[in-house]
């Protein structure tokens, strides 16, 4: 199983366009590496390509990676997509694929309501993309050698769906992980959760790879770095750090694990913070934009 990450940044990317937090800045002056936003590349047998989540930089990803350019005049080795929610930044790239290239769409019933629910989305015309919705627990094969699985992880609904009263820790079809296996090696692919439950522990039992929602280090991030008010918890995320955080809850899993999904306002960003050497040695990866990694 070949997976390369496409991009490693949440929502807004790095540097983010309103965004002057010392990340974003140094990003701009090139200190540290800018990351485009949210989405993994997989295949099975490095030829025919999935994407999990289709994010609005999915242009400037498929020009920068080689094994994603089309093959004759016109093609695309991406034979499928498949999204985690619905949420800006792993639906919106979708928009670009629209030039009648033939994909698979694969979606919960729920998240595909959501798309359908926006015209703009019909100009991914029927007659080359297919949707097709997956149901939580049941293996599909996006592409040849590629068993996925999606199940549920606490999450809310999309920022734009939210209605007066948002439960951030409903477990249904709005927000999902995939396991993904090939060749007898198993990946997980969760790039929003709420929180770690015994549930979603034990089924992480035996992984060889994970990557996980890294998007903010405290709770409070945002207020820390005077970017806004909004917790990670009311964004549908788990802190890295703390005794709730995911650091502490997934410390048992010795497997290969990869933070994702990671807000331009986390301090482990900073190459010399305390905060990314705390994360370097409890065991875990950061991710950047183009890293391979062998489960
Ligand atoms: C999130 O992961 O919380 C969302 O992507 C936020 C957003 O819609 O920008
Ligand atoms: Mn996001
Ligand atoms: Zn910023």
């Amino acid at each position: 199983m070949k997976i390369v990450i496409l991009g490693t940044a949440a929502g807004g990317g790095l540097p983010q366009w309103n965004c002057a937090c010392s990340n974003c800045d140094d990003a701009r002056a090139g200190r540290i590496a800018s990351m485009t936003q949210s989405s993994l590349a997989v295949s099975a047998d490095g030829a025919s390509w999935v994407l999990l989540n289709a994010s609005p930089d999915i242009r400037t990803q498929m020009a920068d990676a080689r094994f994603l350019h089309p093959r004759a005049r016109r093609d695309s080795p991406v034979a499928a997509v498949v999204v985690t929610n619905g949420d800006v930044d792993h639906v919106a790239g979708l928009l670009t694929l629209r030039e009648s290239s033939p994909f698979t769409l694969h979606g919960t019933e729920a998240m595909l309501a959501t798309i359908a629910e926006n015209p703009i989305f019909r100009v991914l015309n029927p007659d080359f993309v297919r949707q097709e919705p997956f149901a939580l627990e049941t293996p599909f094969a996006p592409v040849p050698g590629l068993r996925v699985t999606g199940f549920a992880v606490p999450g809310k609904v999309p920022l734009y769906a939210e209605g007066d009263k948002v439960d951030t820790k409903l477990l249904g079809e709005q927000t999902v992980g995939l396991r993904l296996e090939a060749s007898g090696r198993t990946a997980f692919y969760i790039p929003g959760c709420a929180e770690v439950t015994g549930d979603l522990l034990d089924r992480l039992r035996g992984a060889d790879l994970l990557f996980f929602d890294g998007t903010v280090w405290e709770d409070d991030d945002m207020q820390r770095t005077g970017t806004g008010k909004k917790k990670g918890a009311r964004m549908g995320h788990m802190a890295m750090n703390g005794p709730d955080g995911s650091i502490a809850a997934l410390s048992s899993l010795s497997c290969t694990k990869v933070f994702v999904h990671i807000n331009n306002t986390n301090p482990v960003l900073q190459p010399d913070g305390p905060e990314r050497a705390a994360v370097l040695a409890a065991g875990w990866q950061i991710g950047f934009d183009g890293m391979e990694v062998a489960p």
